[in-house]
């Protein structure tokens, strides 16, 4: 067993917290104890391993989650999600003690704009206003005028004027398929995501050749040749909602694996096949996102550690565009 105070100080290094956990603890209910004797609650992405997701007392997709962050009364909020997702949830609910079990879960399309960067880039084009997507960091929030998730960025283009120009940041694949979408010809900054850019059009066409009656459903952050051949595209909650509803029972799951688990869970009797990466690596898990584990998760409630902290001035300025999100979100039912 480590000391406590190293583990600690290891925290900055390493990203979480380095203690050996006995392995007869029952770590579910462990949690389920914790989370009752210090009014936590637990937000889980679908992009979680699945004893994450069955411990999560909420589990969504990006705008669901930052909803929930923003409404929830507990004392603790335990982000089972990627850093972004952590500080989108101090941004909402400051007064909340918010914990990360794993401070380097990043993610690379939040890495993919450097807000200094990012700061020149817009300076260019002062009359644009900036829509960017939520997976970024606070200080890209801060240089924006709304953030969106995948589940509202059409809703919130189509909510401006049609003259209104537009920077949209910072996956240029989510950004052509909303230009596409939209009629809108919004300049776009180069960002993309590691786990939905590695896809094979070649192999998911070979899929779709021995499963002839499945329908190819696709997350909107995958390039356009792949969305190409979607029968339906949307955000993870949109893709889970669609596999539910649909007549069919085969489905071809262009996204990370993990919303997987939810699938099969609410669809016991129908097929989920996860669309291939480009060679032979686990590229559709997001090694970011598969950095938390039960473990971790366990040990930051217990410790409560890592925890999210922000700069105020910078969070006031992060809370402006997303306060902007939520609100059109609302007036739309979404
Ligand atoms: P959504 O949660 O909006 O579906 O986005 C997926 C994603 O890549 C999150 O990192
Ligand atoms: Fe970021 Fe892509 Fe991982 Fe989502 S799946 S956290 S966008 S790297």
């Amino acid at each position: 067993m480590q000391d406590i105070n190293i583990a600690k100080e290891k925290i900055e290094s390493i990203g979480f917290l380095d203690i050996d956990i006995d392995v007869n603890l029952d770590l579910f209910s462990e949690i389920k104890r914790l989370k009752k004797e210090k009014n936590a609650i637990i937000l889980a992405h679908y992009y979680q391993e699945p004893d994450i997701q069955d411990v999560a007392d909420f589990i969504g997709d990006s705008l669901g989650l930052a909803q929930e962050a923003a409404k929830t009364n507990a004392d603790m909020i335990v982000f089972a999600g990627v850093h972004f997702m952590g500080e989108t949830a101090k941004i909402l609910n400051p007064t909340k003690k918010v914990l990360l079990p794993d401070l380097k879960a990043g993610c690379s399309l939040s890495d993919s704009a450097p807000p200094a960067l990012f700061k020149q880039f817009r300076d260019k084009y002062p009359d644009h206003i900036v829509i960017t997507y939520i997976n970024c960091s606070a200080g890209m929030k801060a240089l924006s005028d709304i953030i969106c998730t995948s589940s509202n960025a059409q809703t919130i283009i189509e909510s401006l004027p049609k003259e209104q120009k537009i920077i949209f940041a910072p996956d240029k694949n989510l950004g052509a398929y909303l230009n596409k979408k939209t009629g809108r010809n919004m300049i776009l900054w180069n960002g993309a995501c590691m786990v939905h850019e590695i896809f094979s059009l070649e192999k998911i066409t070979k899929l779709k050749i021995r499963h002839p009656k499945a329908k190819v459903i696709a997350h909107p952050e995958c390039e356009e040749a792949v969305l190409s051949v979607a029968d339906y595209i949307g955000s993870t909650t949109g893709l889970l909602n669609y596999s539910k509803k649909s007549d069919a029972n085969e489905f071809i799951v262009v996204t990370e694996t993990g919303i997987l688990h939810q699938m099969q869970k609410d669809s016991p009797n129908k097929i989920f096949i996860p669309a291939p990466p480009t060679n032979n690596c686990a590229c559709n898990d997001c090694p970011y996102m598969k950095l938390n584990t039960l473990e971790k998760l366990y040990l930051c409630m217990e410790y409560e550690l890592p925890e999210i902290t922000m700069d105020e001035q910078l969070r006031v300025a992060a809370r402006k565009p997303i306060e902007r999100m939520l609100a059109i979100s609302a007036q739309y039912g979404l």
